[in-house]
This record gives structure tokens, sequence and C-alpha cells, in this order.
């Protein structure tokens, strides 16, 4: 596939005066997002944690690496192939899980929306547990395109069970189980409206259809939605510790996938705990603030992972991002609030539009720059540059 394509197409079309309907860069996708959206999910979805120097942090973390251009390698085609979990992914991106993407749709269907985008772009996606439509609706749009479910782990083994079940039946091809939101971080964007959508009842499908849930209520949560919002607080979040890992590791013959690894140790521990991957993250600086760039944690995980896959996400806004993310390491690289943004303005296409311009600026840097393959990517390609950074 030539990602870079896209841009003839765009060209050519402006030939007949056309010009395209969504941004090409991240600023001004953002500022158009934040128009179409809700203030209180603009909010959500662009705010994190505490002043939001650790979110700020992770994208400005990107421009202390510069790719150094090889000439003469003739890299007229490229290979962004790359195998994962026995799969072929057509390219090492992938959409990491966003709870309320369903929410950022104009017509509230964003989960609808995401799965059809990796439908249509072969972009493999990570389906959150806090969805407006239930996983077995959300799988049922990936056509070919592999899913993944995302799971929070509930405190009740049994619902966990049930989840992971569900999602086996539906058709995911591994499981990623997030580590870091067993609690939510202090958010004050979100806290200044007192603002949290799932108390609102906003994305708990997953939940409100499950057997187990369902199990645990007086009444339906059809009939009595705020007692079923009121049990779901309080079987969320689970603080898992290593203890629970052979436990959440016999739920699931699937590839297993820890989320939110950022220290070396931990990758060991869970390397050795048989884990099938890991996944660099700190939850794109939502969770907690403190100022460590996810990007700068990754090569520590890389190597500890001693082989193993590691996923990455945390302030990738372009392709320029994901070059550097693959060089030090990541065997893909997870796309957050720029699809989010681009589903808030226009569904599907707006998805597939960010995820098109994304890859082609991928694929042309490793044209221009000389690196035909993702195994040319090495952390050698880069050379670090002391920038004024860490606002
Ligand atoms: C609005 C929003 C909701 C999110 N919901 C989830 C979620 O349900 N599960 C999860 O594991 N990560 C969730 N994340 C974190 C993303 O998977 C990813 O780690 C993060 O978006 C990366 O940061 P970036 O978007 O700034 O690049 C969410 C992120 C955002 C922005």
């Amino acid at each position: 596939m030539a990602y870079g394509d896209y841009q003839n197409e765009i060209y050519l079309n402006g030939l007949g005066g056309v010009v395209p309907e969504f941004p090409m860069d991240f600023a001004e996708l953002e500022a158009r997002a934040q128009a179409a959206l809700p203030p209180s999910v603009w909010s959500y979805v662009a705010g994190g944690a505490g002043d939001e120097h650790t979110q700020r942090a992770n994208t400005a973390a990107f421009r202390d690496w510069g790719l150094i251009p090889r000439m003469l390698v003739g890299a007229s085609q490229r290979d962004l192939t790359v195998e994962l979990f026995g799969a072929t992914w057509p390219a090492p991106v992938f959409l990491a899980p966003i709870g309320v993407i369903g929410l950022c749709a104009q017509d509230g269907h964003g989960d609808l929306a995401a799965a059809r985008a990796a439908a249509r772009t072969g972009v493999p996606m990570v389906a959150s547990t806090l969805s407006v439509d239930p996983l077995e609706t959300v799988a049922a749009e990936l056509g070919d395109t592999p899913g993944f479910f995302q799971l929070y782990t509930p405190t009740d083994r049994s619902l966990a069970e049930s989840l992971v079940q569900r999602a086996e039946r539906a058709g995911y091809q591994g499981i990623v189980v997030t580590l870091d939101t067993w609690v939510t971080g202090w958010r004050p964007r979100d806290l200044a409206t007192a603002n949290f959508p799932q108390l609102r009842g906003h994305c708990l499908s997953n939940y409100f259809t499950d057997p187990v849930f369902r199990a645990g209520l007086d009444r339906a949560p059809e009939d009595d939605p705020g007692a079923a919002i009121l049990h779901w607080t309080q079987v969320f979040g689970n603080p898992l510790t290593w203890t629970d890992l052979d436990w959440l590791r016999s739920l699931t013959d699937l590839p297993l996938i820890l989320k939110g690894i950022c220290h070396p140790e931990d990758a060991r521990r869970a390397r050795d705990a048989g884990v099938d991957a890991l996944y660099c993250s700190n939850h794109g600086g939502r969770q907690a603030n403190g100022g460590l760039p996810a990007l700068d944690a990754l090569p520590g995980v890389v190597q500890a992972a001693g082989g193993l896959p590691v996923l990455f996400d945390s302030g990738v806004r372009s392709g320029a991002d994901a070059v550097k993310a693959l060089a030090l390491g990541a065997t893909a690289v997870g796309i957050g609030r720029p699809y989010a943004y681009g589903c808030a303005l226009g569904g599907t296409d707006g998805i597939v539009h960010v995820l098109r311009a994304i890859l082609a600026e991928l694929d042309l840097i490793m044209a221009v720059d000389g690196y035909p393959t993702l195994a040319d990517l090495v952390p050698e390609a880069l050379q670090y540059v002391s920038s004024p950074r860490r606002n």
C-alpha cells in the first residue's frame, strides 16, 4: 500500500477545484474539533491531569529527536507491514482505545465510526470498555481488520470473565488490560464543570448489556438507570497487583497486552508472567501529572521487553511522530486524540482522513529520508536534538 499517494489524490482533486474537507494539520484539526464538540465533551477529550504538563511534555518530547536523512537509497517502495499476534498489519499504526469516542461523533455512535474507519483503512482498533455501543456491535463493523478489546478490569472477577468471554465470542483478537485507570486522575478541566460522563450514564453499554452485571441489580438498567450507574461505580476500578496477573492470564488464550507499562522493571515482570505484549503509554497525560513523557520511557521498556512486541501511544500527532516512536523501538504506534477530533468533524470519513494523513506522512518521510522498511528505523537513525521544551 503506497500511503503517500494520498497526496496525489488531494493535488489531483485540486485541479478540479476541490480542496480537502478536513484539516491537513493537527492544530487546525484540534481547533475545528473544539468548535464542533459540545464544551463538556471537548474538555473531557482534550483535557488531562493537573496543569497538563505531562500531556504537553508527551508531544514536546518528539521534538527532541530528529531522523537523519540518508540519500541515494532509492526508497521508491516502502514496506510498512508488520507481523503482530499472528496477523499481518498493513502499517504499524492502530486506533488507541478511547472511551467516549461514542460521544465525539455527531450521531452519538463514534465507536461504530471508529470501527468502520478501521475496516476501511485496515488500521486495527482497540475498542474501549467504555462505549456507547456494545462490544459485539462494534466488532461487527470491523470487517477483516483486527480488533482488540480493552478491558478496564472490574472488581467483580466474574464480570471481568464475562467481558473477556464476550470479546472472544465477538471475534476480538486480543485483550488489552489498562492498568493505570483503576482510579480517575485529578483532572481540573472536568472538575471545574463537575463533569464525568459515565456518572451521567454515558458509555456504559458494555456493562448494561452484560448478564453478570445485570444479575447484580435489583432492577434492569432500563428501568432504574440511577441504581445501575451506582452499581457501576462500585465495580468499575480494580486496583490490580502482580498477584492478579496469573488470574488475568488464565482468562483467555488470546494475546494479553498490558497497557500503561513505563518502567523497565514492570516490563520485565510482565514478560516473566507470560503476557504477549507490552503497551507503553501514560494515558496521554490524562491520569497523572508530573512530567515524564511516555516517549522517554519507551527505550527502557523496549530493552526490558526482551523481544516482546511493544505498543506505544501518548502524544503522537503526525507521521513524523510515528517515525520517531518506531525508531525508538515501538512495534506499533497508537493514535489517540487526533482520531477523536477527526470523528468530531466527520465521523467515519473524518477518522479515515486522519489515519490516511498520518500514514501518508509516515510513508513519505521514509521515502524522502531513505528508510524503506521498518527494520531500517532503528535508534541510530535518530539524533538527539536538545531543544528548549517541557513547557
Ligand atoms: C477522551 C479519552 C478517552 C480515553 N479512554 C480510554 C479508555 O477507555 N481506555 C484506555 O485504555 N485508554 C483510554 N484513553 C487513553 C488512550 O488510549 C491513549 O493512551 C491516549 O489517548 C494517548 O494520548 P494522546 O491521545 O494524547 O496521543 C483515552 C484517551 C482519551 C483522550
